[in-house]
């Protein structure tokens, strides 16, 4: 069989399609909804290109296909390669510790092994997919390994990673006692991406303390063992955004308007409606959310007959301890809130444990007033973003944590430190209180921004840097 010749290859921990079964069990692949995919849908359909990622099952060994003019490229995971590679190092030792330890990172040496070899997996479909010369990008922390892998197998290939997750401070990353083959892994790449200018430098504090390739300014230099200069790696920050024109359109179609009345009347039309919108994860602080909004109801300040809150939680990771202690956590204090301050048709907390469609989150964001986003830490949240996005109508309120990517943007928000639990009360209490002038004069801003830099210019950015840098790296050196 001919080798696949694709130029641009995307290479991400699962495919953008979902598998979905007939009644009579024939399987189709639907396109998962994602920025991303979107984005890149239009670069990919007219540049052969193929993305290469997990279909999000084990054992599923199946032939590439065509899904709306992207080739998928499926690896295969076997139960114990998920086990360790997806749910133990990548969730289980890099999220947490990626994530300023907020729970602890658990260390173990098989884990790491098969995190090697599936990265190898990965790096090798890469490598089959991609033509001479192509641009392979590369995502996320569950890949660190690949672009060293690929360079080493293909260097003619122009290879981007894009990390998006935050990059934690040297003293953190330092306990990863496998932090020298992360560092090197990445080095692979002609421009590794973050979401924050400070990830880029946690980033290059840890190369030059952990490695012996120098640094100037956010240039890696990478030497042969003479000493010669033979290619430049250069880490900066890209925050990443959604297809916000799509948010805002979907937002303002009859259906989702309609909707959002519905879930208001559904919610018995109280004065104010609180929502918060997560992966059930303990970076997101739901607990700090309830928390403060439970001594807001304890306190006096907020009447449970007149606020109601929405808690969308979906699932996710649930074979990973710390997120089933979480589900735990968070399920045992809303029944306590609901016991305590709800009455008979009277719900004070309404908790969701599922995921909706976007058609639904839509009309969830129209349908409130004030939007909870109080991460303990988060690369960027794009929840902050699409909540901006639907609000065409200019009002509600956005209480941001400063410890997301997007506060760094979205400076008109509310800006709470989520530990501070009498400080995030405080805005709580203002969003709640806030006059119509001064919600539409933040959401102005905030929408300024947030149409303004959507996920397609973020990709343009990324790829044109890429080619600047991958095209004026210094001659290569012949030994
Ligand atoms: O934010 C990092 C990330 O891996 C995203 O890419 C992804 O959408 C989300 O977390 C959920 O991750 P998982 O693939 O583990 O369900």
């Amino acid at each position: 069989m001919a080798k696949p010749q694709h130029d641009l290859v995307v290479v991400a921990n699962r495919l953008p399609v979902d598998l979905r079964l007939d009644e009579s069990g024939n399987a189709t692949w639907k396109r998962a909804p994602g920025g991303l995919v979107t984005a890149l849908a239009p670069l990919m359909q007219s540049n052969e290109g193929a993305w290469v990622g997990w279909p999000g099952m084990a054992d599923l060994a199946i032939d590439p296909f065509d899904s709306d003019g992207i080739w998928m490229v499926p690896v295969s995971l076997s139960e114990t390669e998920i086990a360790e590679y997806y749910e133990g190092f990548s969730n289980d030792t890099l999220w947490p510790l990626y994530h300023d330890v907020i729970a602890r990172p658990s260390f173990h040496r098989e884990w790491w092994d098969t995190y090697r070899e599936v990265n190898e997996h990965f790096a090798s479909m890469a490598d089959y997919a991609a033509a001479e010369g192509a641009t392979v990008w590369v995502h996320d922390y569950q890949l660190q390994l690949v672009p060293a892998l690929l360079r080493a197998a293909r260097p003619d290939l122009r290879i981007g990673y894009f990390h998006h997750i935050p990059f934690p401070p040297l003293e953190i990353f330092s306990q990863l006692p496998w932090r020298r083959q992360i560092v090197e892994g990445l080095l692979g790449a002609d421009l590794v991406g973050f979401q924050r200018s400070g990830d880029a430098a946690n980033f290059l504090r840890s190369v030059r303390k952990l490695t012996d390739h120098t640094t100037s300014g956010q240039l890696v230099e990478i030497d042969d063992a003479e000493d010669r200069l033979v290619r430049q790696v250069k880490a900066s920050a890209f925050p990443i955004s959604i297809d916000s024109g799509q948010f805002d359109k979907l937002a303002q179609t009859a259906s989702v308007r309609a909707r959002a009345a519905e879930i208001r009347e559904e919610l018995g039309n109280p004065d104010c409606i609180l929502l918060g919108v997560d992966r059930l994860d303990y970076t997101k602080g739901i607990l700090h959310r309830i928390k403060a909004f439970s001594e807001l109801l304890r306190d006096g300040d907020v009447d449970p007959a007149k606020v109601t809150m929405v808690q969308v939680a979906s699932p996710s990771r649930e074979n990973v301890d710390a997120y089933q202690q979480l589900r735990d956590e968070v399920e045992v204090q809303v029944g306590r809130i609901n016991g305590e301050f709800g009455g008979i048709g009277r719900t004070v907390i309404n908790y969701l444990h599922h995921s909706y469609p976007m058609e639904e989150m839509a009309a969830f964001y129209l349908a409130s007033d004030v939007m909870l986003v109080t991460s303990l830490r988060d690369g960027m949240n794009l929840v902050a973003k699409e909540y901006v996005a639907a609000r065409s109508d200019d009002r509600g309120v956005l209480v941001l944590s400063e410890f997301t990517g997007a506060a760094e943007e979205l400076t008109a928000a509310l800006l709470i430190n989520p530990h501070d639990i009498d400080g995030t009360k405080a805005q709580v209490l203002a969003a709640i209180n806030m006059p119509v002038t001064e919600q539409r004069r933040r959401m102005r801003r905030l929408r300024r921004r947030v149409l303004a830099d959507d996920v397609a210019k973020w990709s343009n950015r990324y790829l044109a840097t890429l080619t600047d840098v991958a095209t004026s790296q210094p001659e290569r050196v012949d030994t």
